[in-house]
């Protein structure tokens, strides 16, 4: 068995470890030279996988910017971004740019499954008539099926084996086929009617989470005018043992799924003539939020009878989520830049992130941040002490409730 991963980021190099793991040879395309060099050397980029994994599969994963190498693999999957143009609407020049690639080498007997986040519909209406270009058609010589990553960077309880995967082929032999595949490395493969169930279902559960985070923020704001701790309300709430699912306030929302992925149902559903009205106001809440968080920060520094303009702030934790150093659509780069329009002389520290060039700063060491007018927990990544930097810091910004139960003056939370 071997199998081709066309996209080599957060999705796809996971994917093409585990294959190797389960002792399949994996042609891994990717058009960034600099990923393909540092998988063939062994190093990783992704922090979900060690360089000592990736190492160790050198002799199975051969990783080329030539797509036309998985023409002679028996599965393909493909994980390019789905992102959104300037004007919030699919963006899937990535995808096509892949799919058309593929389809003009694409055997006959391959299997082709689509893994990146789209709108219900893309696999079936873009994905299937360039893969056909040559001939070949769906069941008869070519199986193609979607099948959503659900990886959670960072995450360690649940992993690419033990979280169930949602399969929908494009006819029932294509399911099978995509099921078996994934066994490999799955131990739950939930097989659905077809892709567009599965398309819809990744959606749903990236909605879900985008609506509720949404609302809890919004109770949030409304908390801190009503002199309320949010986070005592949720933990109160969330001893109900049933009908409550917990949700924390943060923020705003980062990476890749959330901020973007309800948008592709929005776009898809004004072809229905149906305008999503809960996806349109979890989005616009969620934005906010950065916003809402300088002004807590102001705030916070009006009570130390100090401007904005001119004080040394310091953000901890900059990347979008915790245990990863992904900055995409971070909350942190939006606060960084409207404080710095402000004045602010900024610093942060991300054992993660090395550098925001775009904000000309550098990563400093938690020492060197200590001395700063406010330290600004923005994203809570693992191993750090945080009562230990509230004990040290002037004043102490917690966006992320990681400082309840701490009784210490100059300590704001969200
Ligand atoms: N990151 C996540 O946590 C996550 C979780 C679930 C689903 N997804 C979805 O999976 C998809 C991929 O996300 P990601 O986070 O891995 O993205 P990513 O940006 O980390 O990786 C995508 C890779 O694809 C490569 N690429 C782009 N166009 C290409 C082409 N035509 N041919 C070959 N390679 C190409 C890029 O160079 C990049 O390395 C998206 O649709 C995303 O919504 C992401």
């Amino acid at each position: 068995m071997s199998v081709g991963v066309i996209g080599l980021g957060y999705v796809g190099l996971p994917l093409a470890v585990a294959f190797a793991e389960a002792g399949e040879r994996v042609i891994a395309v990717d058009l960034d030279e600099a990923k393909v060099a540092m998988i063939q050397a062994g190093e990783s980029y992704i922090e979900d996988v060690s360089s000592e994994r990736l190492h160790a599969l050198r002799s199975r994963i051969e990783a080329t910017t030539q797509l036309e190498a998985v023409a002679e693999t028996e599965a393909v999957l493909i994980c390019v971004p789905t992102p959104l143009t300037p004007n919030r609407e699919p963006d899937l020049v990535p995808l096509l740019d892949a799919a058309r690639a593929l389809g003009g080498v694409v055997r006959r007997g391959q299997l082709v499954i689509l893994e990146s986040t789209t709108y219900p519909g893309t696999t079936r209406e873009q994905l299937v008539p360039l893969l056909e270009q040559r001939g070949l058609t769906v069941g008869d010589g070519l199986n193609v099926a979607f099948s959503p990553e659900r990886v959670d960077p960072g995450r360690t309880d649940y992993t690419l084996r033990n979280t169930p995967k949602v399969v929908g082929g494009m006819t029932p032999q294509c399911t099978e086929r995509a099921v078996a595949l994934y066994t490999r490395i799955c131990d739950h493969l939930v097989p659905v009617s077809n892709p567009e169930i599965a398309e819809m279902s990744k959606l749903l559960e990236n909605i879900f989470r985008s609506v509720n985070i949404a609302l809890v923020n919004e109770l949030a704001i409304l908390a801190d005018r009503m002199e309320l701790d949010i986070w005592e309300v949720i933990e109160a709430a969330a001893t109900k043992p049933y009908g409550f699912m917990r949700f924390d306030p943060g923020p705003g929302m980062g990476g890749h799924c959330l901020p973007v992925d309800p948008f592709y149902l929005t776009w898809r559903a004004r072809e229905f003539h149906m305008s999503t009205e809960f996806i349109e106001l979890a989005g616009k809440i969620n934005q906010q939020m950065p916003y809402y968080c300088v002004e807590r920060i102001e705030r916070a520094l009006n009570d130390a009878e100090k401007p904005v303009k001119g004080s040394r702030i310091a953000m901890l934790g900059v990347s979008y989520k915790g245990g990863t150093g992904d900055t995409r659509e971070s909350p942190a780069l939006r606060i960084i830049e409207v404080l710095a329009q402000r004045g602010a002389v900024l610093s942060y520290h991300d054992q993660f992130v090395p550098a925001l060039p775009e904000f000309g700063l550098q990563n400093s060491s938690l020492d060197q941040i200590l001395d700063a007018d406010v330290i600004v927990l923005v994203t809570a990544h693992p191993d750090i002490d945080y009562g230990a930097v509230v004990q040290s810091a002037q004043l102490f910004v917690d966006l992320r409730g990681k400082t309840r139960g701490l009784a210490v003056k100059d300590l704001v939370r969200l």
